[in-house]
């Protein structure tokens, strides 16, 4: 059993807190936020994430997982300081390291001899430098363990991991991070900080491609009459390419896959490599947003002033709270430009959002509505009664953006359905 230190309680710290104590660790997790920290050392979770809870609870009731304010109070007593904080985008795409850079400069005046800091924020090549320097100790090694947790299942993610990456120049400090991973089965890849990087971002960018690829093949199967869900299935069959990620949708969001990517092109033109492939991915991600929107006009009969546009699901993906970067958000921002009045219904029960009418109940939402648009993939918006959503709304018309509901059971009621890839 080891004493680890989280810096920082957002999505991947509270999993990867949670989890290091489930498996046996003592854990100390540091943030900022006192009105945070309190909340959390009363047990309670402010992001939906699926177990999460229980976990917290268990860790919080044993003993292992407890919660302080400030880097320094976590880190004084640790063996290893895992770093969770965020890298977001700065202005010209890059990856933006102030807060891992204040996080290691708290703790490096605290840190035990010989304790690790391991990095599991997603930070561009060289960044271990970066951490070293302003710890400012040689007694202390820095190690890249990236994260691959998805939002919504970030606790199967952890405890069932594909692999597990460790970048470490030290050899003995890859081994005790390695080791931290108690009874977890999984391939375990040992390298050089700069490839455990790199390994992060090719990840994320070779996903995002793949759901760019599929939407962008999905606009073919409009042109020529195909339809994308056999297209992927065909595809998909193939063991070389995989089912996963090949589902059309309103394009991909969330707090990861539109700055990862961006990242990339900038690690690589800074590195003089032009990554025109990836640059094309983005592009064709933003063209999926102005395309929806597209739909949802044209099926509104060209315009979309002055009506009523009903819509299901505004998280970025189903069974999250997360709206960051919410494909769901950039196509509303467009209908409401169009001078759309748009009303809004989210099983996650998101607080009032600028320029949406967020309702919660899915049928409120679609009362007066010329165009149901359904843009994220809740489940449950399946088992709708599609009777009542037919009486209540304005018109007929519905956009299928994720080809989530029953085709057939909305033409039997005579909608006009339009999915993505599919007539
Ligand atoms: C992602 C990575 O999967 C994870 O490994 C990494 O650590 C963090 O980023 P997450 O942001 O939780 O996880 O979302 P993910 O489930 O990957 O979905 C990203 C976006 O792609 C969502 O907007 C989702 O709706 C979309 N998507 C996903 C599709 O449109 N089609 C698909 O087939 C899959």
């Amino acid at each position: 059993m080891s004493r680890i230190a989280v810096i920082g309680t957002g999505y991947v710290g509270l999993t990867t807190g949670a989890c290091f104590a489930h498996i046996g660790h003592d854990v100390v997790c540091a943030d900022i936020d006192e009105a945070k920290v309190a909340r959390l050392q009363r047990g309670e979770i402010p992001i939906l994430e699926a177990g999460l809870d229980n976990l917290v609870r268990e860790g919080v009731q044993d003993g292992r997982l407890t919660f302080v304010v400030g880097a320094a109070r976590a880190a004084a007593n640790c063996e290893f300081a895992y770093l969770c904080v965020p890298t977001p985008q700065s202005a010209n795409g890059s990856a933006d390291l102030s807060y891992i850079e204040a996080a290691a400069q708290q703790i490096g005046p605290v840190l035990p001899s010989e304790a690790i800091v391991v990095n599991k924020s997603t930070v561009p090549v060289g960044s271990t430098r970066v951490v070293e320097r302003a710890l400012g100790r040689s007694d202390v090694a820095v190690v890249s363990n990236p994260e691959f947790l998805r939002e919504g299942s970030a606790i199967h993610d952890f405890l069932n991991p594909d692999r597990i990456v460790i970048g470490a120049e030290d050899q003995a400090a890859a081994v005790r991070v390695q080791s931290l991973y108690l009874g977890i089965t999984a391939p375990v890849i040992v390298t050089d900080p700069a490839s455990a990087e790199t390994i992060k971002y090719a990840a994320n960018a070779f996903l995002a491609t793949k759901i760019s690829f599929i939407n962008a093949v999905a606009a073919v199967c409009e042109a020529v009459g195909a339809d994308i869900k056999d297209v992927a299935l065909g595809m998909g069959y193939d063991t070389r390419i995989g089912h996963e990620f090949l589902k059309p949708g309103p394009g991909w969001g969330g707090s990861c896959f539109p700055k990862d990517t961006r990242a990339l092109v900038r690690i690589a033109e800074d590195a003089g490599y032009d990554f025109g492939l990836l640059k094309g991915v983005v592009t064709v991600n933003d063209e999926q947003l102005s395309r929806v929107a597209g739909k949802i006009i044209d099926i509104a009969g060209g315009s979309v002033a002055g009506k009523r546009i009903g819509v299901w699901g505004l998280t970025f993906k189903a069974r999250t709270d997360d709206l960051r970067e919410s494909p769901s958000l950039s196509v509303i921002q467009h209908l409401v430009a169009e001078g759309a009045e748009v009303r809004g219904f989210d099983p996650s029960s998101p607080g009032p959002l600028e320029g949406i009418d967020v309702v919660d109940d899915p049928y409120a939402a679609v009362e007066g509505a010329e165009v149901l648009a359904v843009l994220t993939e809740w489940d449950e918006f399946r088992w709708l009664d599609l009777d009542k959503v037919a009486d209540l709304m304005a018109a007929r018309n519905v956009v299928d953006a994720r080809n989530l509901m029953d085709r057939a059971a909305f033409v039997r009621r005579g909608f006009d359905y339009r999915g993505i890839g599919r007539s």
